[in-house]
């Protein structure tokens, strides 16, 4: 096999994991005696031509980091087609063979648009606290957010039980509900509201009656950001007027997408980069490296975007009715 150029780059939200993939596909191609050249901000560095070559060194002691060592960014000139083509334009003027681009579905649909005006291969990686990429049963980052985010709860937790307070623990997830459903069922919420169901407040408050009626003295609520316009501020102001009772938020954010990636994360972005390489070398392209009951599996880059994952709706109901 011909010695390959390979380009790597990070893009959309940071996600707790990239730094162990950007390792895992330079240790893996240069292993195999390939050239690695790192994007860096994202597809900035392919409008840029902002190359740096990584080799073996470059990605010692970022497997424990957070955060991505190549930054990150949202660029919207890469939606434009002439953006595309001046990426595509340097990618050739570099001789790359092949590029690994590391993201969510923001970044996939730009491995998309790529396609149409470059013909390297292109391989992209799950990365995102999200969740919400069809194809794979997790992406890198989301166990991590989820492990950070439930630390927080079990601490709120321990104040809303001394207080005997009503908590609205807001997470992330704009589209999805897949980090509010894990922290809510792994602690113990109340309520979980999530993006895809409608919320009826309501009901929540006829809940937290009967709540209190049955012993109750304080309830978590966790609400993923894109559950109701407004997020969990919204809520609260809504219960507050139907039901008179007080609420505190905690709206934890970009806590969630930083910190170490627990070991899951780093096991499946190492496997998942060094996957990758081969899958180029292999002479794939157009397709999302995933897992998938614990196989590596190769998703199109239009199912793996345009399929909708579904939200276990039976582990939604198991933490409801264990909230009794
Ligand atoms: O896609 C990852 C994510 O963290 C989402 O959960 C969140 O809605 C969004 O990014 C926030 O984006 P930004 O960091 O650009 O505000």
């Amino acid at each position: 096999m011909a010695h390959m150029r390979f380009a790597v780059l990070t893009s959309g939200g940071d996600a707790p994991g990239m730094n162990a993939a950007l390792r895992g596909i330079v240790r893996e191609a240069c292993f195999l005696g390939h050239h690695v050249l790192g994007a860096q901000r994202g597809y900035y560095g392919l409008l840029e031509a902002d190359f740096i070559p990584l080799g073996p060194r470059d990605v010692s002691n970022i497997l424990q980091r957070g955060g991505t060592f190549l930054h990150t960014s949202r660029c919207p000139e890469f939606r434009t087609p002439e953006g595309i083509k001046k990426a595509a334009e340097n990618l050739r003027a570099h001789h790359i063979d092949a590029l690994i681009a590391v993201g969510g579905n923001g970044t996939l649909q730009g491995c998309m648009a790529l396609e149409k005006e470059w013909d390297g291969k292109i391989i992209g990686l799950p990365g995102t606290i999200d969740n919400d990429l069809y194809g794979t049963d997790e992406t890198i980052g989301y166990d991590t957010a989820v492990s950070t985010a439930l630390d927080a709860i079990d601490k709120i937790r321990d104040t809303a039980m001394s207080h005997e307070r009503f908590f609205l623990v807001e997470v992330m997830g704009r589209d999805s509900g897949f980090i509010a459903l894990q922290v809510g069922l792994n602690g113990g919420a109340e309520e979980i509201l999530v993006p895809e169901e409608p919320v009826d407040i309501q009901a929540i408050v006829d809940r937290f009656v009967a709540g209190k009626k049955s012993g109750k003295t304080s309830s978590i609520l966790v609400v993923a950001e894109g559950a109701y316009p407004g997020g969990a501020a919204a809520v609260a102001k809504d219960l507050r007027s139907l039901s008179g009772d007080d609420y505190r938020i905690c709206v934890l954010g970009h806590l969630q997408r930083g910190g170490s990636p627990t070991a899951r994360d780093r096991m499946l972005a190492t496997s998942l980069g060094a996957f990758a390489v081969r899958a180029a070398m292999a002479g794939e392209s157009g397709k999302m490296a995933g897992e998938a009951s614990n196989k590596m599996v190769l998703v199109p880059f239009a199912d793996a975007v345009g399929k909708k994952k579904e939200l276990d709706r039976e582990l939604l109901d198991l933490a409801r009715r264990l909230a009794m």
